[in-house]
């Protein structure tokens, strides 16, 4: 199966810190992509809006660059990456200056949909949106695009909000996650709300516990200074995993529209408990062989930051008292996985021999890699003998159930054409990322007050001893990362 394409309105989008990092890798890249397939209209326009003093033909290199670095062979010809480039445009713009505002204003079109993606520093959104409002740049139905991380507690989030409120309404604010935009987190809705079989076993009383894991192979790489500032908390939980759970936890919207499911999300957040600090683990990778670890990447002698977090959290409602979830993400971990793990109770009363290892019956949603759903299931073991149970699983993996053509796009088209669309579904809306913060915080606040330092563990493992513990202990254990 092709995945269809629906072609989106006329638009012209400005991307600021367009020569940047996530600009070349993803942004860019990704709108070449929906150019490809044919849902950017030819008279589209992107402006690259920086500080560097460039002309269009020297952006317009750039990103050819960045197209043939990031875009497989395979999928781009020559003249399709030069149609492409001719939809660039590029402008000089001093984000707290006057430098190229007349210009930028100049290049937009009247009556096309205009989208303003921020990918510049938080410390500049404030600036940025004044700006594009005092200059008439941003119209009444504009739209404006930030990145993460959107503050770094609640007191920061608020006046990132607030900035913002100023010159935009909350409908025209996208607010990135871009775990929102991945297909299986999508598909996770349509398994909840778009099925009857799933939903009447969806709570405690037929769910024994969720595990949510993000691990990664990679260490912090060149963003040492960055993380260290921040940590898997505030990198990772707070938002990517806190939307999964969110997901998974959410009571049915009344339908899928950007309220209805952001307040369905939002409640989720409020009824988090407190985390119980013997209830969490933090961890900080270390190569023994290379004699090094997240300290030497980080720059940071001294760095209490963790590059491994697990906890385990409880949603405080009808639903969800007495399931526990689980979540756990870390860096240098011995693979890249990334999948929520809804793991049913046993049945009341079993009346077959008990098969050793049997570990249940449980929904595996995998983002990444290998996108898809199983539901593992106990049969019979095949053959006569006597009843012998064994488990397989049933195998919704979306390249053997709807053929590979099906899911090319990357998070971000998904969403920038989402921008294009004008829907805000698959966006965080600022009380929920101030509810997430407002959770956040206490834990974050407690771990500076005390004196105790993260767990270390092995590069390339599963993550500190002591996060087995904090699973072990309640009766139940972590599904494998990587063989
Ligand atoms: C980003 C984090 O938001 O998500 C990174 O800042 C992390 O530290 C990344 O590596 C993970 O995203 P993905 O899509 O590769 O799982």
């Amino acid at each position: 199966m092709v995945a269809r394409v629906i072609p989106v309105d006329p638009f012209d989008l400005v991307i600021f810190g367009a020569t940047g990092d996530l600009a070349r890798r993803k942004i860019l890249p990704g709108l070449f992509h929906r150019f490809r397939v044919g849902q950017m209209p030819d008279d589209s326009k992107i402006i690259g809006a920086a500080r560097s003093k460039f002309d269009t033909n020297e952006f317009r290199d750039l990103i050819r660059e960045a197209i043939q670095e990031f875009i497989a062979e395979k999928d781009r010809s020559d003249d399709q990456v030069e149609a492409f480039l001719e939809c660039l445009d590029y402008v000089h713009v001093d984000a707290t200056g006057d430098t190229g505002w007349k210009k930028l204003a100049g290049l937009l079109r009247e009556n096309k949909i205009r989208a303003f993606y921020l990918s510049v520093s938080p410390s500049l959104f404030g600036s940025i949106a004044q700006r594009l409002s005092d200059t008439g740049i941003a119209t009444s139905d504009s739209r404006i695009v930030v990145e993460k991380p959107f503050g770094h507690d609640l007191a920061s989030a608020q006046a990132l909000n607030a900035d913002l409120l100023r010159c935009f309404d909350e409908k025209q604010i996208y607010r990135i996650d871009h775990y929102l935009g991945k297909e299986t987190v999508q598909n996770l809705m349509a398994l909840r709300f778009a099925n009857s079989l799933f939903e009447p076993l969806w709570n405690s009383t037929h769910i024994d516990h969720v595990q949510i894991t993000v691990a990664e192979s990679l260490g912090v790489e060149g963003r040492g200074e960055y993380y260290d500032q921040s940590g898997a908390m505030r990198d990772m939980v707070q938002n990517h995993l806190m939307q999964l759970l969110c997901l998974i936890a959410m009571e049915p919207p009344s339908r899928f529209e950007p309220n209805a499911v952001r307040d369905e999300k939002v409640k989720v957040i409020e009824a988090l408990e407190p985390v119980d600090p013997s209830e969490i683990v933090r961890g900080q990778y270390y190569d023994w062989n290379e004699s090094k670890g997240y300290k030497e990447d980080a720059n940071n002698p001294e760095s209490r930051t963790e590059s491994y977090l697990a906890m385990k959290v409880a949603v405080a409602n009808w639903r969800w008292a007495g399931t526990p979830f689980y979540l756990r993400t870390g860096k240098k971990l011995r693979a890249r996985l990334s999948e929520i793990a809804v793991v049913f109770r046993d049945p009341p009363h079993m009346i077959f021999p008990k098969m050793e290892g049997r570990r249940g019956n449980a929904l595996i949603i995998r983002l990444q890699p290998d996108e898809g759903i199983k539901l593992r299931t106990t049969i019979k073991e095949p053959g006569p003998g006597g009843m012998r149970l064994t488990e397989v699983s049933m195998d919704m993996t979306f390249d053997n159930a709807l053929g590979e053509d099906m899911h090319t796009e990357d998070a971000y088209e998904r969403l920038i054409m989402d921008v294009i669309r004008g829907n805000q579904t698959l966006f965080m809306r600022g009380d929920e990322v101030e509810a997430a913060w407002a959770w956040a915080d206490p834990i974050i606040g407690a771990w500076q007050e005390s004196s105790q330092k993260p767990a270390s563990y092995d590069s390339g493992g599963s993550g500190p001893e002591e996060s087995l513990m904090l699973i072990h202990k309640d009766g139940r254990r972590w599904r494998a990362i990587g063989s």
